[in-house]
């Protein structure tokens, strides 16, 4: 009988496994953990890969947009047009700011649809965040252009998108600032937990540098109440090691994606549609049907882990109950909720397995 895993880390881990130990024991052995060297120099190589100017480390993904907004003066009084399909951590940066979240519906590719923006906009508008989901990079051309002629900021939640490019720009770069997670399971992840934020803007990568570390440029000297928001040494170090196999594992990510579109021939599944002019790192392959939960048992009854990202969308989850949109306010958000099914695309997957898949797939 096969097992295979919806997800698993361990042949990601072993691929590379001297080099992160001796990262891990070069960065124990030096009695300096936190913001030192491995810090600074990860800041500077995930800049150069982003394309962007700055990168500043922070704690986890929601951290570095909470963050993020907060610092270009987002806060109580103020909406975030935000895409009902994402996780919810865009949605509780935002709420952390004390603003209020506005949710725009997606279009036919996950991403979030420009035509939407205009009827969402009032007077409290803000800011738009973009979230690049499954590392399917959103087309940003008319956010751009909207946020311009508006006023208004325009963040990227680049969590699952890390190398994923429009028009051979990367995700991170289009806005006034790209907020990664280095979650474990993400393209690039480190050992626990942490995050970044990328930008060209000087003076907002140095206010996010004085704020992560309590606020304080010299040592004891607070000019602002910040927080504790900071990516140790070691996470930045294994990140650094990771960072130098990014393309290989991207591409390996490529691969797999291209053998489930050559392979899955069912008409009741639906295959994701990347949008155009995008390259995508397929953090999750997701595919959609009408009878999803009996296709997901179907796999699990032939040994093949799943997942569903995610079952409940923000807008009807408790925590944003207060907002009193329930069900039906977001149709479109809702019926991905319903269809939506991850398969099996981690690093490592072996080409026998994905055979494996592919065929119990078109047999449902
Ligand atoms: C799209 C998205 N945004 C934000 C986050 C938050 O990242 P973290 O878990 O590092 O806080 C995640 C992942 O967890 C995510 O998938």
């Amino acid at each position: 009988m096969h097992s295979i895993p919806s997800n698993t880390l361990h042949p990601l881990f072993e691929r590379h496994q001297k080099e992160y130990e001796q990262k891990a024991l070069d960065v124990l052995r030096s009695g300096f953990y936190i913001m030192g060297e491995e810090l600074a120099a990860f800041e500077k190589e995930f800049a150069a890969y982003c394309g962007a100017k700055y990168c500043v480390g922070v704690a986890s993904g929601l951290d570095a947009l909470w963050i993020a907004m907060h610092l270009l003066g987002i806060g109580a009084g103020n909406e975030v047009i935000v895409q009902g399909n994402t996780f919810i951590a865009g949605v509780m940066g935002i709420s952390k700011t004390g603003a209020t979240p506005v949710f725009a519906e997606p279009d036919g590719h996950f991403a979030m649809d420009p035509s939407r923006l205009e009827a969402l906009l009032t007077p409290r508008t803000k800011a738009v965040l973009v979230t690049h989901l499954y590392g399917m990079m959103t087309p940003m051309e008319p956010f751009v252009s909207f946020c311009e002629k508006h006023g208004l900021r325009l963040i990227e939640d680049c969590a699952q998108a890390h190398g994923a490019k429009y028009g051979g720009k990367s995700a991170g770069s289009f806005g006034d600032a790209g907020c990664f997670s280095f979650y474990p399971t993400k393209n690039l992840g480190c050992f626990g937990d942490g995050g970044a934020i990328v930008t060209d803007d000087k003076t907002l990568a140095e206010k996010i540098r004085i704020f992560r570390n309590y606020g304080s440029e010299k040592k004891y000297y607070n000019s602002v109440a910040g927080t504790n928001s900071r990516l140790d040494e070691l996470q930045a170090g294994l990140l650094r090691v990771r960072l130098g196999h990014m393309d290989e594992l991207n591409d390996e990510k490529n691969r797999i994606a291209g053998r489930y579109f050559a392979g899955i021939r069912n008409r009741k599944i639906l295959l994701p549609s990347p949008a155009e002019d995008t390259e995508n790192v397929w953090h999750q392959f997701v595919i959609r049907c009408e009878e999803r939960d009996r296709l997901q048992q179907f796999l699990a009854d032939r040994g093949i882990g799943t997942m569903i990202h995610y079952p409940v969308p923000p807008h009807l989850s408790g925590a944003y109950a207060h907002l009193g949109l329930g069900p039906g306010s977001l149709p479109v958000t809702e019926r991905l909720a319903d269809t939506v099914l991850s398969l099996p695309s981690f690093i490592g997957l072996t080409e026998e397995d994905q055979t494996y898949i592919i065929d119990a797939v078109n047999a449902f």
